[in-house]
């Protein structure tokens, strides 16, 4: 059975009604990365970290999956399927995909700020400052900020590596290690970027590239895939 790896970033989530990062209206258009998605942001002003994460994760939790993400789970009718993502919504598995790597955490976990392998499920919860987690420290998001270490990227880079076909969904691959992941695919390999924009890193004609929205481009690719 071929081996499908789908690497995923906030574009794949957009039609699901979350807000996407560097798309005009996008998360850091209205917040400073600094402020709220990095470590030292954190020990400056916890609180304005906590709210952050607690109203992404709020809605994160009453989001659906769309067409993109169901058509993903389709492609197991005849490969294995693997999805790398960049994303901290759960939208990949509520849409019923299993095999689902989070490069950059999850939304719906929290973790002991000491420990980082203390994780609790938290669901659509808020975490405010006091409350603990069984060590007795403070309960942060399970999100890897910037300038933490993205602990599951070799694993990544080595399914990457496996793959027969690549699609690469919805993100600019502007931050690293994630973007780094697509120059691990075997040469030759068939590779395609569904995204209405054209993130430069795709600009070789090694690239079957899909302009349009993950919601339509998807599928389509999926009743090609399954139909050859
Ligand atoms: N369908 C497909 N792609 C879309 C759609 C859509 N409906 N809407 C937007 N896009 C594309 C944009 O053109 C862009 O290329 O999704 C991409 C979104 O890029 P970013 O906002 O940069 O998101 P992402 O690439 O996932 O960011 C990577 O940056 O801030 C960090 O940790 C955060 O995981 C995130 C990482």
């Amino acid at each position: 059975m071929q081996h499908i790896v789908v690497l995923t970033g906030a574009g794949i989530s957009a039609e699901s009604g979350l807000k996407t990062f560097r798309d005009s209206g996008g998360l850091w258009e209205g917040h400073s990365i600094d402020e709220v998605a990095s470590i030292e942001g954190w020990y400056r002003n916890r609180e304005k970290v906590l709210d952050f994460y607690n109203k992404r994760r709020e809605q994160a939790s009453l989001a659906t999956p769309n067409a993109a993400h169901i058509a993903i789970t389709n492609l197991e009718k005849k490969f294995r399927v693997t999805i790398i993502t960049q994303n901290v919504d759960d939208l990949h598995e509520k849409a019923g995909s299993q095999d689902v790597i989070h490069l950059h955490g999850l939304l719906k976990e929290a973790r002991s700020e000491n420990d980082p392998d203390l994780i609790i499920d938290i669901g659509g919860d808020p975490i405010h400052v006091g409350d603990l987690a069984s060590d007795g420290s403070q309960l942060r998001p399970n999100i890897v900020w910037f300038g933490e270490p993205v602990p599951m990227i070799e694993v990544a880079a080595n399914i990457v590596l496996k793959a027969d076909i690549f699609i690469v969904i919805g993100t600019s691959l502007a931050v690293y290690p994630a973007a780094g992941l697509i120059h691990y695919t075997k040469e030759g390999i068939p590779k395609y970027i569904i995204d209405p924009n054209f993130p430069e890193l795709t600009m070789g004609d090694d690239w079957t590239h899909i302009r349009e929205g993950a919601a339509m481009g998807m599928p389509k690719l999926v009743d090609e895939l399954l139909d050859n």
